[in-house]
């Protein structure tokens, strides 16, 4: 397994540029089978899970080529031949069940792989089920497997989700697309991944209202056509390479970055007394010298803080002056980058879902373990401004989220290489 090693070497400059956005990605792509003609998808990232869900939809029998470099993917499923959605994928990347709503609302019948716990928690899909369920589906668990069958189509219908959830959002967007009547999703959630989602079916010649805020109707349409889009920029690899100069002092723009992906991840920059500039090109953060200012955090669905950025935030506030308080409310295992954290010298104690963080003046460079894909990318982080060298093993957890990491951060100055494994 790969590892990364970074060397604290001093203030940062230059510019980022910032690509396409995960979340939005795996859930375009999946919209393909809504159709059967092609859809391009551009500024797409160039990921791994990108590739695990190219890996997914022609295992269903859809057509998936990546062209210039990946940066445009060309996806067409006309003619499906499969509608199981193998366990050996899905426990690969959750986003797997994303194909769930898409493949009833086509066919009227699908089999997922239930997708498993990860490491920041049990994340069931209880609520995907319960929202196709309200437009008609017929659902089953048998041996890990759901068994969706909705014969004569799925029916509109009204979804009231208890908790606000992304992805059940999306399958239910997806789904009711081509459902017979009009579905009203309520408590719906607002990220701008969904928004994206909704734009690109409008293209597909989808009936959608009301995306981006709690309540969206979709009037079903009986066949949607091909479309070319592209993809919205990442807001969490935008908020994540902000910080790099944040914590390490310097000046770095972020081509590409909007200021309305990430108001709420910038008020608390602001408020730590990073400034951030908008600029022709994109997002602007300098910070001069001083220490970065603790202030308290709290995740909550978009437009609140993104529980995505919780954990670099964590490593800005590793090293802020004073005592900073950060609540994770949405996953109930998100802190395990806290551990390796304070193997570094950080001052953190963990109490369920809330981590006080008492600044030291610096971290120490140490071989630490990467948990999972933000996690891993906060030890980066606390890396680029620790004393000495810091090895990050399990750097596979960071190729699913970030594309060309090393490249990114050593081109603003920063010591940063990749040991492959022999
Ligand atoms: C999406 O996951 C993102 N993944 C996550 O990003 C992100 O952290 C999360 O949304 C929250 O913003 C993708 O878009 C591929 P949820 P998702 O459904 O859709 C509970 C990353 O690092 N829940 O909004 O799975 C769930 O357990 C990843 O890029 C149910 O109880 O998140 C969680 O506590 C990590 N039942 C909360 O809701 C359900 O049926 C929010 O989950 C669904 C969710």
């Amino acid at each position: 397994m790969d590892s990364i090693i970074v060397t604290g070497n001093g203030p940062l400059n230059g510019q980022i540029p910032i690509a396409g956005a995960k979340n939005a990605c795996l859930t375009l792509m999946p919209a393909t089978l809504l159709s059967e003609e092609p859809l391009t998808l551009t500024n797409a990232p160039r990921l791994s899970d990108i590739k695990t869900m190219t890996t997914l939809l022609q295992s269903l029998g859809a057509e998936v080529t990546q062209m210039q470099a990946g940066q445009v993917l060309a996806l067409s499923s006309h003619a499906l031949d499969n509608h199981v959605a193998d366990y050996d994928i899905v426990r690969k990347m959750r986003a797997s069940i994303l194909v769930l709503g898409p493949l009833l609302a086509r066919d009227g019948h699908a089999v997922v792989s239930l997708p498993g716990g990860c490491a920041i928690g049990a994340r069931p899909v209880d609520l995907h089920l319960k929202a196709l369920e309200s437009m008609g589906a017929e659902l089953e668990l048998r041996e890990g497997y759901v068994h969706a069958r909705a014969p004569g189509g799925l029916k509109g219908g009204v979804v009231e989700f208890p908790m606000v959830t992304v992805g059940a959002t999306e399958n239910a967007l997806m789904a009711a697309t081509l459902a017979k009547g009009t579905t009203v999703l309520k408590n719906a959630a607002r990220e701008p991944e969904i928004v994206d989602l909704a734009q690109c079916l409008r293209r597909m010649g989808a009936q959608i209202e009301g995306e981006g805020t709690p309540e969206i109707t979709i009037q079903g349409v009986d066949r949607l056509n091909g479309a070319t889009h592209p993809v919205v920029a990442d807001r969490i690899e935008l908020g994540t390479y902000m910080l790099a100069p944040a914590i390490c002092g310097g000046s770095v723009e972020c081509l590409g970055g909007r200021m309305d992906l990430l108001e709420a991840f910038c008020e608390r920059l602001d408020a730590a007394g990073i400034a951030v500039e908008e600029t022709e090109r994109g997002l602007k953060v300098a910070r001069g010298n001083g220490r970065v200012k603790a202030v308290n955090v709290t995740t909550a669905p978009f437009p609140g803080f993104p529980t995505d950025l919780q954990a670099q935030m964590m490593a800005l506030m590793c090293t802020a002056e004073g005592t900073s308080v950060l609540e994770e409310r949405i996953f109930e295992n998100r802190f395990m980058h806290a551990p390796e954290l304070m193997r570094m010298g950080a001052k953190i104690d963990v109490q369920g879902g809330t981590a006080t963080v008492t600044g030291v003046e610096r971290l120490k460079g140490a071989p630490v373990m990467a948990t999972d894909l933000r996690a891993s990318v906060s030890l980066i982080l606390a890396g680029l401004a620790a004393e000495g060298e810091t090895q990050v093993n399990r750097v596979y957890h960071l190729d699913r989220g970030y594309e060309r990491v090393e490249e990114k951060l050593s081109g603003v100055g920063a010591r940063i290489e990749r040991v492959r494994e022999t």
